[in-house]
Order: C-alpha cells, then structure tokens, then sequence
C-alpha cells in the first residue's frame, strides 16, 4: 500500500512536472517571438498617418478659406489655431515614433517569421520529450527501488517484553497474536531439547532463547488463518480441518506438515520477529511435546 502511494504520488509528480515545465517554455517561447513586435509597430504607424491626415485636412481647409472673402477675425483666429494643433500633434506623433523605433526596424521576412515559429516549435516539442522521459524514467526508477515496509514481510518488533507476553499467554491460556505481524507468540518448552534442536535447526538459537515460537498464521494446507482452539489447547483449521499442538506440529487433518513459522531476536527483553523469513513447519510426525487435546475440539 505504501509502495503503491509512493509510485503513484511519482507518476503524479513527474506528469505535473512535463505539463507546468512545457507550459513555461512556450510562454517564454511566445514573449520572445519577433511576431510580437508586429503589432506595436503597425499600430505607431496609424497613428502617424491619422496625425498628418488631420494636417493635410487642416491646411486645405485653410487654404480654402483664404480664397474666401473674410467672414470674422475670431474665425481666422480659430482656423490658425486648429492648424497649428494638428501640425503640433504630427510633430508629437512623429516624435514619439523615432524615439521608440529608431534605428528604423525592417519588416519581418515571412519566411524568417515560419522558420522563427518552425524552430520554436521544434524545440518546444524536443524539450518536452526530453522532460517527459526524465520524468517517466525517474517514476521507474522509484518503482523498482522496493518501498521500505513495516508490519507482515518485515522484522516486528512486538511492544509488550517478552516478561509480560510469557505473562498473558500464561494467565490467558491462549498464544498470544500479534495481528500486524500476522503471527502468534507460543511459549515451548519441548521434551527433549536435543531433537527439538534438530527439528527446529534453523530458528533454534532464538527459539531457546526466547523460550517461544513465532507460528505464521496461514495454514500450510491451503493458507486458511489457522485460529486457536481454547478447549483443545490446540490450533485448528476450518477450512479443512486441519490440527496441530501449541507448537504448531501437525496432529491430524490434510496439511502437509506442521505450521510454518519465523525467526525470533531477542534484544534487552523485547521480542523481535523477522517476518520476511517464513521457515516451513516441522514435517508430519515431529511432535515434541506430546500434547494431547485438552478438552474438546473445535473442528
Ligand atoms: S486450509 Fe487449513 S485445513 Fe485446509
């Protein structure tokens, strides 16, 4: 579950990435083409022909007025004023226009202008893939690096110290279970160390020492949860019926051996148990505590 969060909140990430990196690019791309000055430049230009249009205007029609006779003096004021306006605005106008543009800008090459917008296009695209890849190879790359996991698959550490567990399986008579481990912590003391020893070979050290078993919860017939039986004393299985004693050995049903089972670490009195390790169950007929059914059974 958290590996699958991780992977998902990656793919997440890095898609995000390609479309906010990609955004930025064609807007920096945009601002930077020359196609933008286009429109600044046009627009200067009819402002200048409005201005001398007004002039021209302005000068025929005093032109024309002086070949008429004179009608009043605050007239021939007026028209003077109003050319002398429109001779002040070209000036303005004209003004401006040298300021902003000069050295006067040539009009853009079409051809220029396509291959301008080919060549950012083409980047746009290149870089885009090279983001997406980045980011598609890093999300990979964080999944196959293994999540690191807690609980069932990993080393458990139980909370309780041993003392206190021995305590609780005594007074409860019954394993104690450790749900996010997916196991049950049995107290064993077996008959005959020796051929426990051998039995249990591989787990043998922590087994002793801790003076428990870990027994893997799943049934090693078909993977049924193996539930305790408190009559019997004993574990049995519901799915198939299946039986075994307090240390997991198989007393009877279709299982092929008897309860698998983890490795156990014992560290300043807290039980550590390694559920990445399934160690398999003894094999049909270990039986080393010679625990008969304690009342009645439960399958
Ligand atoms: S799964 Fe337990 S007996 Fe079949």
């Amino acid at each position: 579950m958290i590996g699958a969060i991780t992977t998902g909140a990656i793919v997440g990430i890095g898609v995000v990435a390609v479309v906010v990196l990609a955004g930025i690019f064609f807007a920096v791309a945009a601002l930077r083409s020359p196609a933008r000055g286009q429109g600044r430049l046009d627009s200067a230009a009819m402002r200048r022909d409005a201005a001398r249009r007004k002039l021209e205007e302005a000068r025929r029609e005093a032109e024309e007025r002086a070949s008429r006779p004179v009608e009043s003096t605050d007239l021939v004021q007026a028209e003077g004023s109003e050319l002398e306006a429109a001779g002040a605005e070209l000036a303005t106008v004209e003004a401006t226009d040298v300021e902003v543009y000069a050295p006067p800008v040539a009009p853009p090459d079409p051809v220029e202008v396509g291959i301008t917008r080919r060549r950012v296009l083409n980047r746009g695209v290149v870089a885009g893939s090279v983001v997406g890849l980045a980011a598609l190879g890093g999300a990979s790359v964080a999944f196959l690096i293994p999540a690191p996991t807690k609980g069932f698959g990993s080393k458990v550490t139980v909370s309780t110290s041993l003392e206190e567990i021995k305590a609780k399986i005594l007074s409860d008579k019954a394993p104690y279970y450790v749900p996010e481990g997916k196991f049950y912590l049995m107290t064993y003391k077996p008959q005959n160390e020796a051929e426990a020893e051998v039995a249990y070979k591989d787990i043998w050290a922590g087994v002793k020492a801790a003076g428990m078993f870990a027994l893997y919860q799943k049934c090693p017939h078909l993977g049924c949860k193996v539930p305790w039986c408190q009559s019997s004393q004993w574990f049995e299985c519901p799915c198939h019926g299946s039986q075994y004693n307090k240390a997991g050995e198989k007393k009877g049903g279709p299982a092929p051996r008897g309860m698998d089972r983890f490795p156990i670490e014992l560290s300043g009195g807290s039980v550590t148990v390694d559920t990445g390790k399934v160690v398999l169950g003894p094999p049909v007929g270990v039986d080393t505590i010679s625990q008969s059914p304690e009342g009645p059974n439960c399958v």
